[in-house]
C-alpha cells in the first residue's frame, strides 16, 4: 500500500515544525514548498539527515515546484506573513490573501483530491478564501484555530490547578481573534467542572470567577504575548502541533472532535460562514459538526465573536 503524502505550503517557522512531526510520527513521505529557493530544500534535507537518528522511514522533499504536491491527501497551509509586535492578525488580511489566492490556485490545480488545513492568518478569512479559490468541497478546506486556542485555555488551567494536562478537558468556539470564546461551563478536569475546584482551591465563589476570568482573557491575548516576547514572528511549535493533531485525525480516520474552523450552514445559528466549532475529523474530512445548546452568556459571545469574523471577510477585496 502506498504511503499517505502531506505537502505542506510554506517553509517557514511553522512549516518546518510541522514537516519534523510529520516525520517524527510517520504520517507519510512530505513535501514542503515555498517561493524561497533553497529554504525547503535545506530544512528536508537537515529533517531527512535526522532520520537515522530517530528513526523514520518516509521521504521527504524540498520544492519551489507545485507539480510536487501531485497526490497529496492532505494539505497544510502557512504561506503567508507572521504578526509583528503591536499587530492583529486582522492587519496581515491585504498581503495574506494575495498569497492565500496564489497558493489555492497551486493546491487547486496539482492536488485536487487533497484535504486542506489552513492556518494562515487571519484564520477565519484566509480559509474562506482558499475553499472560494479551490472550489473544493467544504468539508476538504478546513482551518486550525481552536485546537491551538483550546490547548492554550487547558495549559493555562493545568497550571493554575497543578493537575496534568492530559486530564484538562476544555474548548474554546468562534473565530480565530480576541472575541473568541472559551467554554468555561464545560471546562472539566476528568468530567469535574473547573469552576468547582476553583471555589474549592480558593474557599471563595468571586475570586474563582476572577480567576477564570484571567485565564479566559489570557486565553484570547495568548497568541499575542508570544508574539510580543518573540519580536520578530508568532507562534509556531503549538500551531504546529495543533494542525498535526487535525491531519493525523484524517490520515488515520480516527474521527477526533476538534475545535475546528468549518463552514456553517444553519449550524449554532450561523450560515456561510467559516467559524469554530466542534467537528469530527475523519477519512472525510468534516464527518459532523457537534451542535450543542449554549446557554444565553456564550450565545451572545457567540454573535459577537462571528460579527467580527462577518466583518473580516466581508473586508477582503
Ligand atoms: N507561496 C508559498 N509560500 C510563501 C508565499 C507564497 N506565495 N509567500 C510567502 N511564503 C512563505 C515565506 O517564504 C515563508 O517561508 O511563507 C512562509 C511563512 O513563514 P514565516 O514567515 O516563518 O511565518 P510562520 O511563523 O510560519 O507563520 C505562517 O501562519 O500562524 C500563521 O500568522 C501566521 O500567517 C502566518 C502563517
Amino acid at each position: 500500500m502506498a504511503r499517505k503524502k502531506i505537502a505542506l505550503i510554506g517553509g517557514g517557522q511553522i512549516g518546518g515544525v510541522l514537516a519534523q512531526l510529520c516525520a517524527l510520527r510517520e504520517l507519510g513521505d512530505v513535501v514542503l514548498f515555498d517561493i524561497v529557493e533553497g529554504l525547503p530544500q535545506g530544512k528536508m534535507l537537515d529533517i531527512a539527515e535526522a532520520a537515522p537518528v530517530d528513526g523514520y522511514d518516509v521521504c521527504l522533499k524540498g520544492t519551489n515546484s507545485y507539480e510536487d504536491i501531485a497526490g497529496s491527501d492532505v494539505v497544510i497551509v502557512t504561506a503567508g506573513l507572521p504578526r509583528k509586535p503591536g499587530m492583529s492578525r486582522d492587519d496581515l488580511i491585504e498581503v495574506n490573501s494575495k498569497i492565500m489566492t496564489s497558493v489555492a490556485e497551486g493546491i487547486k490545480a496539482n492536488a485536487p483530491n487533497a484535504f486542506v488545513i489552513v492556518i494562515s492568518n487571519p484564520l477565519d478569512a484566509m480559509v474562506t478564501l482558499c475553499q472560494k479559490v479551490t472550489g473544493f468541497p467544504y468539508n476538504r478546506v478546513i482551518g486550525q484555530a481552536g485546537v491551538l486556542d483550546s490547548a492554550r485555555f487547558k495549559a493555562f488551567i493545568a497550571w493554575e490547578l497543578g493537575v496534568s494536562v492530559k486530564d484538562v478537558n476544555a474548548m474554546t468556539l468562534g473565530g480565530h481573534g480576541d472575541d473568541m470564546v472559551p467554554l468555561v461551563r464545560y471546562a472539566s478536569v476528568n468530567g469535574i467542572p473547573v469552576m468547582e475546584l476553583l471555589e474549592n482551591k480558593y474557599k471563595s465563589k468571586e475570586k474563582a470567577q476572577e480567576v477564570m476570568a484571567a485565564m479566559v482573557k489570557r486565553t484570547r491575548g495568548a497568541g499575542g504575548e508570544v508574539v510580543a516576547l518573540l519580536k520578530t514572528g508568532s507562534a509556531f511549535y503549538s500551531p504546529a502541533s495543533s494542525a498535526i493533531a487535525m491531519a493525523e485525525s484524517i490520515l488515520k480516520d480516527s474521527k477526533r472532535v476538534l475545535p475546528t474552523c468549518a463552514f456553517l450552514q444553519g449550524e449554532f445559528g450561523v450560515s456561510g460562514y467559516y467559524v469554530g466549532v466542534p467537528c469530527v475529523l475523519g477519512a472525510g474530512g468534516v464527518e459532523k459538526i457537534l451542535e450543542f445548546k449554549l446557554d444565553a452568556e456564550e450565545q451572545a459571545m457567540m454573535d459577537k465573536s462571528v460579527a467580527a469574523v462577518k466583518e473580516l471577510v466581508g473586508s477582503m477585496k
